[in-house]
């Protein structure tokens, strides 16, 4: 991307993640933050930066289906080149992901494939998995079945409850994702046929902070020269 990379953001509540993906600009701006709930407590931090917040409740709409074309169009009209879901709690229509395949990217709080779904702190402790962790990936049209980007673990404490546990998980969402789209704002990462792809600098750049990228098998690995 030659131009800045613009990037809208959708949340569902709290923000966390918006206000460190906001917190890290550097190779991205941030254009827009969309909101399904008017009141997300996040859209306080797109706010504050001065950033256009949009919002469309279910309740403003006479369906659910007119809700979800009314959001989609304003993420169009903000004409991001990347849309980062943080959090965003709305099962987005097939459709809309088709359009943005590739550009559209969400943070799960598991080591995908394992825990799909809700409830992944306290199901990694049901479990017994002895690592927990989170994952950035490309949506697609099913539930966190969408190929990995790159993940970051930690160690499950024996102590440890499912507030530890997220507690644990979310520093670490708050390193990985903001990580992970200056990487895409700069070409570093890369979709392809379906999966990620890494320049040789991005792959060194995630071992020496501990991120975990697919495998070979999983993922292509860009063998262009540096985009940057
Ligand atoms: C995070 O745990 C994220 O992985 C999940 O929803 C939570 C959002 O937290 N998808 P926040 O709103 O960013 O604080």
């Amino acid at each position: 991307m030659h131009s800045q990379c613009s990037i809208a953001v959708l949340i569902s509540g709290r923000g966390s993640n918006l206000a460190c993906i906001l917190e890290a600009q550097e190779a991205y701006t941030v254009c827009s933050v969309i909101s399904n709930k008017p009141d997300a407590a996040g859209l306080e931090f797109g706010k504050a930066a001065g950033i256009r917040c949009l919002t469309f409740p279910r309740e403003a709409f006479p369906t659910l289906d007119a809700q979800k074309s009314a959001l989609y169009q304003g993420i169009r009209s903000c004409t991001p080149d990347l849309v980062a879901c943080a959090g965003f709690m709305q099962i987005l229509r097939g459709d809309f992901v088709q359009e943005w395949q590739g550009r559209l990217v969400n943070i799960h709080p598991s080591l995908l494939p394992a825990l799909a779904g809700l409830d992944t702190h306290q199901r990694a402790l049901d479990q017994g998995h002895r690592e927990h962790g989170c994952t950035v990936h490309f949506v697609d049209a099913g539930v966190d079945s969408g190929a990995v980007i790159a993940q970051a673990r930690c160690r499950v404490e024996p102590n440890d409850t499912a507030e530890t546990l997220a507690a644990r998980v979310l520093s670490l969402e708050h390193l990985l994702y903001p990580w992970v789209l200056n990487q895409m704002a700069r070409g570093q990462i890369r979709f392809d046929n379906g999966k990620a792809t890494f320049t040789a600098r991005c792959c060194r750049e995630a071992h020496e902070r501990g991120f975990l990228l697919p495998t070979i098998d999983g993922a292509k690995h860009d063998d262009r020269e540096d985009p940057t």
